[in-house]
């Protein structure tokens, strides 16, 4: 009786928000969202503190970025979940992973509460991974064992990168993937592999030639390892930022035996390559690096033919006065949340992957890999997570736009077609700006 009444009150609640004309399987309808939720999708209208004409726009499920570096605590000067937050919301994402190479590292249980602390306020939806170290394995059983729904994975980088939380311990890698796979999280891995990372005598320490010091047998070979062992326990993996030709087609192949093997591309690494290095630095200085044209189109083929499961930004923020360093101690990293879906809708107008085929890399696989329920798809009932997107808007990149606190991006003056115009998270609307 009382719940009836609950629900009969909350009914008589202005909508929040009605989208109307959406284009949603073959047909238009309208959207209702109330209480943070879609309520109701049909030919059914009603007044809404909102109302947006999507007649022009396409809708997409909440675009969720599984692979960001949002900072905060002690790197706060680099990034904060404040200006992270907005970075996103203007790039049209709803959610983001964040990873665990912060400072301190989301290696224990006591680091982890002080990053849940500090993002509790973020508008942005968000899960943290749990970092990997040698040492650390009682310290993750325990925390797994409480089966926390913000810890969305564990992560493990094979060599250093903006991190010293290095795995490096093949007993202890078998230990964690079966620890992935007895708590039901994906672990997802950072494959370079340390000792083929070229020792400083060997090449002129620039950036030029930062594709040769980070060898590309590093990634393959870190990666074979990883293959080979989550083959001999049977838990699922995801592979971070694939960047080269082999990686490609060696997770081609484990998908066809019908392994759980997933992957995640970066826009940077589709997009750009190494050549980019001589006009834009360190600004493109980046783990793993830019590789070559062929390894691009390697990528793109891998996009086409259902390798690679999602795009991740790996939006790494560091200050442009940290980037301006000489190469040797500048850091790697690149922001990326403010422009992924930018270039991404880019690409679809340039007809090199469908609008659906979009839709599935940045949001729907996200949502069913990591076993997000109610994210991903646009359903009665689901969060309302949406992002509605101006498929005609034109613009030209520029860094010094980014909401997020590093201004500065190796796409700078890049023309863009497609943005998103609003980003709706739990049923709250965000306008972005431009
Ligand atoms: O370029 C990178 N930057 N690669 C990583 O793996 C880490 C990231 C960062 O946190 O700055
Ligand atoms: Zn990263």
């Amino acid at each position: 009786m009382q719940r009836e009444k609950r629900n009969i009150l909350s009914k008589m609640k202005k909508a929040e928000i009605l989208l109307q004309n959406v284009e949603y399987q073959e047909t238009r309808t309208n959207i209702i969202i109330r209480n943070g939720l879609i309520e109701s999708i049909g030919s059914k209208a009603e007044a809404a503190k909102e109302v947006i004409d999507c007649q022009n726009l396409w809708v997409f499920p909440g675009v969720i970025d599984p692979h960001v570096h949002m900072r905060g605590l002690e790197a706060a000067y680099k990034e904060d979940w404040h200006t992270g937050s907005a970075s996103a919301i203007r790039g049209g994402i709803t959610g983001v992973f964040d990873m665990p190479n912060t400072i301190p590292a989301t290696t224990n249980q006591k680091n982890l509460d002080l990053k849940r602390a500090e993002a509790k306020d973020a508008k942005i939806n968000h899960w943290f991974y749990l970092g990997a170290t040698n040492k650390n394995y009682g310290q993750l059983q325990k925390i797994l064992e409480n089966d926390p729904e913000d810890v969305i994975g564990i992560k493990v980088f094979l060599s250093a990168s903006s991190s010293n939380e290095i795995l490096s311990n093949v007993t202890v890698l078998r230990k964690v993937f079966e620890l992935g796979g007895t708590h039901n999280k994906i672990v997802t891995i950072h494959t370079e592999l340390e000792k083929f990372i070229v020792p400083k005598y060997k090449y002129a320490q620039k950036i030029e030639n930062h594709n040769i010091i980070r060898t590309r047998k590093a990634a393959i070979t870190g990666l074979e390892i990883c293959l080979q062992l989550a083959k001999s326990i049977g838990n699922s993996i995801n592979i971070a930022h694939v960047t080269t030709t082999e990686e490609v087609e060696m997770i081609r192949a484990a998908k066809a035996m019908g392994e759980p093997v997933y992957c995640e591309v970066t826009p940077h690494h589709l997009l750009l390559n190494e050549q980019i290095c001589n006009h834009m630095g360190n600004l493109a200085k980046v783990n793993p690096p830019l590789r070559t044209a062929e390894d691009n189109a390697a990528l793109w083929e891998g996009i086409s033919n259902f390798t690679i499961d999602m795009i991740g930004s790996d939006h790494a923020p560091h200050t442009l006065r940290e980037k301006r360093h000489a190469y040797s101690t500048a850091p790697s990293g690149i922001p990326g949340m403010d422009t992924t879906m930018r270039l991404m809708l880019t690409c679809v107008h340039q007809e090199r992957l469908s609008r659906l085929r979009l839709i599935d890399l940045v949001s729907t696989k996200a949502a069913s890999i990591f076993g997000l329920g109610d994210y991903g798809k646009i359903k009665e009932g689901n969060r309302a997570n949406l992002t509605i997107i101006d498929p005609e808007q034109e613009g030209i990149i520029k860094g010094r736009r980014n909401r997020s606190r590093a201004r500065y991006t190796p796409f700078e003056d890049y023309r863009y077609k497609g943005a998103p115009v609003y980003t709706i998270i739990n049923g709250k609307i965000n306008e972005v700006n431009r």
